[in-house]
């Protein structure tokens, strides 16, 4: 792509200025977006200023809409220099785009190029009458309808030499000029003979729902197979896996009141017992058992063992109850919550 840069000084007008229906324009498309948004419609501003300007848009165009936006000029000439739908030098009354993409040259757009350079010349160049100007574009959307260009707003497909010739020889003379097809095809139907979606039933509303009826009659069958080859994967003889793999072990309760009990010995306050490995609670002192509570019930069962109220912590990390928090131990890495082996004060550890 050539490098976009504005006109010469020699072709810049002097001045530019918006019509009474640019103005219409613009006001209709700025209060499409919120206050302080102005400049999202730069992009339609342009292009109506560059309708006003005879196809092209000169640097005072540019700086109108630059204005009328609110936005800085070079802002507005990033957008004018960015899109080639803005054209930056003055161009024909009919300005050509010939499109040069592979599937319009596959098709012809070789010699539609060598009509363009042997009636107009190169490319971005007006003729002496202002009348014809061409540029070669990448892909205008209608490839199957190559080879094409795009004449001002319109679109001319199905090129050959000759019609094209005709067509330019009719916009010179000033005769109406038909668009889209030059062969008479209808829009993009098949190129000869139209073999395809014939069936009236398509068109006469006969069809409505029968592709779904279609496809649930051929997805019950298959439902069935389904099913039966799930049922058939799952095993009759299900064997369990290893009971204990990834279970906790109930077992015999390391410290409870009823094995106390058992051994001869005080039971402790199952409140006790949870207090006892929280060190917040550890230094208030008195305990529930020695206020006289009563212990409550409590299974014989349990999972891990916890503290109890007279254990003193081997770890040195666990302050030890009524420690005031001023002299306990500042880390705090939670091995303080877990159970290890505690020595209640009868030096016997659980
Ligand atoms: S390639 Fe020419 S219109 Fe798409």
């Amino acid at each position: 792509m050539a490098v976009r840069k504005l006109a010469p000084e020699e072709m810049q007008p002097e001045s530019f200025s918006f019509s009474s229906e640019t103005e219409a324009f613009a006001e209709q498309q700025i209060a499409k977006y919120p206050p302080g948004r102005q400049a999202s419609a730069v992009i339609p501003l342009l292009w109506k200023a560059q309708e006003q300007a005879g196809g092209w848009l000169p640097r005072k165009a540019i700086e109108a809409v630059a204005t009328r936006l609110d936005m800085p000029f070079i802002r507005v000439m990033e957008v004018a220099t960015f899109y080639t739908m803005f054209n930056l030098e003055p161009v024909g009354q009919y300005f050509i785009q010939f499109c040069g993409t592979t599937p319009c040259v596959l098709r012809g757009a070789g010699d539609i190029k060598k009509v363009l350079e042997k009636r107009i010349g190169e490319q971005n160049h007006v003729t002496a009458d202002g009348k014809f100007s061409w540029l070669e574009v990448e892909c205008l959307g209608a490839c199957c309808n190559a080879p094409m260009v795009q004449i001002n707003d319109d679109y001319y497909e199905d090129l050959t030499t000759e019609n094209f010739e005709k067509l330019l020889d009719d916009l010179a003379a000033g005769r109406p000029v038909k668009t889209g097809s030059q062969i008479g095809r209808n829009r993009s139907e098949p190129f000869e003979a139209v073999n395809t979606l014939q069936d009236p039933s398509l068109y006469d509303g006969s069809q409505i729902g029968a592709w779904r009826k279609r496809f649930e009659e051929q997805a019950q069958p298959a439902a069935t197979g389904e099913a039966a080859a799930a049922a058939a994967s799952i095993p009759q003889d299900v064997k369990a896996a290893k009971p204990t793999a990834g279970r906790a072990i109930e077992s015999e309760a390391a410290d409870t009141p009823a094995k106390r009990a058992k051994e001869g010995e005080t039971p402790v306050n199952p409140v006790d017992q949870k207090e006892a490995g929280d060190p917040s609670v550890a230094t208030k002192g008195k305990s529930h058992t020695e206020e006289g509570a009563q212990a409550a019930p409590q299974s014989s069962k349990s999972y891990v063992a916890s503290p109890g109220k007279d254990a003193v912590p081997t770890s040195p990390t666990t302050p030890e109850a009524g420690t005031p928090l001023a002299q306990a131990e500042t880390r705090r890495d939670g091995s303080e919550s877990k159970p290890g082996v505690v020595v209640d004060k009868d030096n016997k550890t659980s």
